[in-house]
């Protein structure tokens, strides 16, 4: 079976995590403590952050080019703040959107999570939390990290489009998908967007979205049906993609017990885990490397994105979560930040508020057996 092929990996996994370690340079970080020392070295490094994020101003934008350089330098005199604090355990850098305030990047449009307040309701005062039996959490394996298992797909990019809930959708469906059938196929976010019933980039539900994929039995292909919203403007469905190609399916999906991190480590432990969190904080738009313990709220009512749960693991005795996100690969850890795992009832930036997984059985994967037998 492909799943034992998965565990015995995993604990080579587990002797791999801990031989690497975090390096931290002004590579990582985007500059070194030199460029704050005078203005045209703090010039020239927006020149050059520009160039790496192809963002260009013409003469006519002197203006906004000056308005963008005066954030920008606010943004880094507060992340080298960060910076040299002692005892924090990540690091801010020059991320992509690190010419941004943080209301401006709220606007941005990189979020797109609808707030599902029938679930959350009853459940947001839900502090006296049980924990979970104790055979469960001693049965976990001490890390997890679904991309050394092959069963996580390249950092994407939502671009200024509210489909957050899509991307977080398809990296369950790619994982569940990969660890039934053992091949790894990336599913088409622009097909969610557009063709199922939410709201598109105005934001929508991870459970919505497998809904949809169970109902219309299956999903595309990346390839088939390549993301083009990347500007906030969808095009109609192509009915004539979705009726062809039904190429990934899933046979039901589940929600995670809530405000229980056991029981988030237990789903994870299983497949990648579709995850919802409050991502509007300052430091998490310029995280960089590191565990996140950040300012992000951690009531479950301001969950606002949709992200990708793909394993846990521990750092010098600071428990953590790794996360996928879709804002490309030059933000954060190369698309990826790790979360402070903390014991909190609701979750660094509230992320054990609403998380669910798709399930698919291996007997339902296109056999092997069959395929031998043609
Ligand atoms: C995380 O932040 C909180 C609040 O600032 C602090 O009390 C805690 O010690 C931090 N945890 C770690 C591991 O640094």
């Amino acid at each position: 079976m492909a799943s034992s092929v998965f565990w015995v990996s995993l604990c080579v996994f587990a002797l791999a995590l801990s031989i690497s370690s975090a390096s931290e340079d002004s590579h990582v970080l985007g500059y070194s403590p030199s460029d704050l020392h005078s203005e045209p070295k703090l010039l020239s490094l927006f020149e050059a952050w520009n160039l790496k994020h192809g963002k260009h101003y013409t003469a006519a934008q002197r203006l906004e080019k000056s308005r963008r350089f005066h954030i920008f330098r606010e943004n880094l005199m507060r992340i080298d703040a960060h910076n040299k604090k002692e005892g924090s355990t990540f690091k801010l850098g020059l991320t992509r959107f690190a010419d941004l305030n943080q209301e401006e990047f709220k606007q941005s449009r990189r979020l797109g999570l609808k707030l599902p307040v029938h679930r959350l309701g009853s459940l947001r005062h839900h502090s006296n939390r049980k924990p979970a039996p104790s055979s469960i959490v001693n049965d976990l394996a001490g890390s997890v990290d679904w991309r050394s298992l092959g069963a996580v797909t390249s950092v994407k990019d939502q671009g200024m489009c509210g489909s957050c809930w899509a991307f977080s959708a398809t990296g369950a469906i790619e994982g569940a998908n990969a660890i039934a059938t053992g091949s790894l196929v990336s599913v088409s976010e622009e097909e969610l967007v557009t063709c199922s019933s939410a709201s598109g980039c105005d934001g929508g539900l991870m459970d919505e979205a497998f809904e949809w994929v169970i109902n219309n039995g299956g999903i595309a292909t990346e390839e088939t049906y390549p993301y083009s919203s990347y500007s906030g403007i969808s095009a109609a469905c192509n009915t004539g993609l979705e009726e062809q190609y039904k190429s990934v399916s899933i046979d039901g999906y589940a929600d995670v017990t809530p405000y229980s991190e056991e029981a988030l480590m237990e789903a994870v432990s299983k497949q990648p885990v579709s995850v919802a969190i409050e991502a509007s904080a300052w430091d998490f738009q310029l995280y960089a490397e590191g565990v996140y313990n950040g300012t992000c709220s951690s009531d479950p009512y301001d969950i606002n994105h949709g992200v990708l749960l793909v394993g846990y693991g521990s750092d010098n005795g600071v428990n953590y979560w790794i996360v996928k996100n879709s804002w490309g690969s030059s933000w954060g850890d190369g698309g990826y930040i790790r979360m402070i795992r903390n014991g909190s009832p609701f979750g660094i930036c509230a992320i054990h508020s609403l998380s669910s997984y798709p399930l698919k059985h291996a007997s339902t994967a296109p056999a092997i057996a069959a395929i031998a037998e043609s």
